[in-house]
């Protein structure tokens, strides 16, 4: 077996194994991540809607990695008007309490496909169920739908609808090092070329790690694990849970985390317990862009120069952009970067207009 092979293998075990954990801590948690998560939203509402204006063409999206179906659920709720439902479904009191899911009927008009691949089943079927629950399972103008496999695999489209590839919230950089990442942009080109549609990968910066990154992965390790740049002590293994007391927001300078420790029964072995980060430790990370858990949960910050690379070894120059995302959104979108590949020439003029050109 390959060592790409061996990574995909290992991390698919992993993923399957943290889905819930992961659903319920990360997708529901760090208010950082969740700003960025709707700066993504809103982008590419933003993007559908002048693709909607400008083509005739209907509309497939994309999820590659997936994961626990957020924008299924985001665009199988804007497509349905609480007109057409019933008092007590699920997606009325859904739709009231967020605004953001409110019928949009530009969007119900072009988008006919929401596809999602992931290689974890688990999150797969975390999804499904979600969906289930909010009443998103039948009688839809649109399609949810999903595959269980490889980001690296995807297939040619074709032409007769207009194909969005896109994956979102530095999903590229838990896919499998930098042989994954090659991968992923060579597939992403292969799904979307003939047909000219687009691919969009977006991604955190290795130069803002030090301001987001560590602070983000010490405030969610009770998902991902200590990160090896706190000073280990005995709490550092996977025997114990470590809850951090707070969410370290973008800019702190805090050097010190205070969590509470529970055994894997969930028992209470110390309260205001104090981590501090591990001087040479911290600045191997920032210099490198690695991730890394004592449970060996790894991920990556691209360079911006990296994700350049990326660009020019796999895509057309000529149809990519590489954009910094603090230029629409410093306040939501500071540390990230987008990837684009337009093979269409579709969003020059909305390019032109947001001054990112
Ligand atoms: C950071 S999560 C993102 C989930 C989702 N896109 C979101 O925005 O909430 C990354 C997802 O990528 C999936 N993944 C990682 N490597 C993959 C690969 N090579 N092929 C398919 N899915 C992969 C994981 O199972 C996980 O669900």
């Amino acid at each position: 077996m390959d060592s790409l092979q061996k990574k995909y293998e290992t991390d698919k075990q992993t993923w399957d194994e943290c889905a819930e954990t992961y659903e319920r801590q990360i997708v529901g948690g760090h208010p950082d991540i969740l700003a960025f998560e709707e700066f993504e939203e809103d982008f590419l509402d933003r993007v559908l809607h002048y693709l909607s204006a400008k083509q005739k063409r209907t509309i497939k999206l994309m999820d590659i990695g997936c994961g626990s179906g957020r924008l299924h659920i985001r665009y199988g709720a804007k497509t349905k008007s609480i007109a057409e439902l019933a008092q007590s479904h699920p997606l009325v009191s859904l739709k009231m309490n967020s605004p953001k899911l409110a019928y949009d009927p530009v969007i119900a008009t072009s988008l006919r496909e929401v596809w999602g691949i992931d290689f974890s089943q688990n999150m797969i079927d975390l999804a499904k169920d979600k969906l289930q629950k909010v009443g998103l399972k039948n009688h839809l103008k649109i399609a949810l739908t999903f595959e269980q496999g490889s980001a690296f695999e995807l297939g040619e489209q074709p032409d007769d609808i207009l194909p969005i590839a896109i994956c979102l919230v530095n999903s590229i950089g838990v896919m499998q090092g930098f042989e994954g990442a090659n991968e992923l942009f060579k597939s992403m080109r292969r799904a979307v070329e003939s047909a000219k549609g687009i691919a969009i990968i977006s991604c955190y910066q290795q130069e803002y790690i030090e301001s987001y990154g560590l602070g983000q992965y010490e405030s969610t390790m009770d998902v991902s694990g200590q990160p090896i740049w706190m000073q280990s002590d005995t709490y550092a293994s996977s025997q114990f849970k470590q809850i951090p007391k707070q969410y370290k927001l973008a800019h702190s300078k805090d050097n010190k985390l205070i969590v509470d420790v529970f055994d894997m029964h969930d028992n209470l072995i110390e309260k205001d317990h104090v981590l501090e980060r591990d001087p040479d430790k911290t600045e191997q990370t920032i210099e490198i862009g690695d991730i890394n858990t004592y449970s060996n949960y790894k991920s990556h910050w691209y360079s911006f120069k990296h994700i350049d690379q990326l660009i020019n070894n796999n895509w057309e120059i000529q149809n990519s952009y590489h954009i910094k995302t603090q230029d629409l959104d410093i306040i939501r979108a500071e540390p990230a970067q987008m990837a684009i590949l337009d093979f269409g020439d579709h969003l020059k003029d909305i390019f032109g207009l947001w001054n990112v050109l």
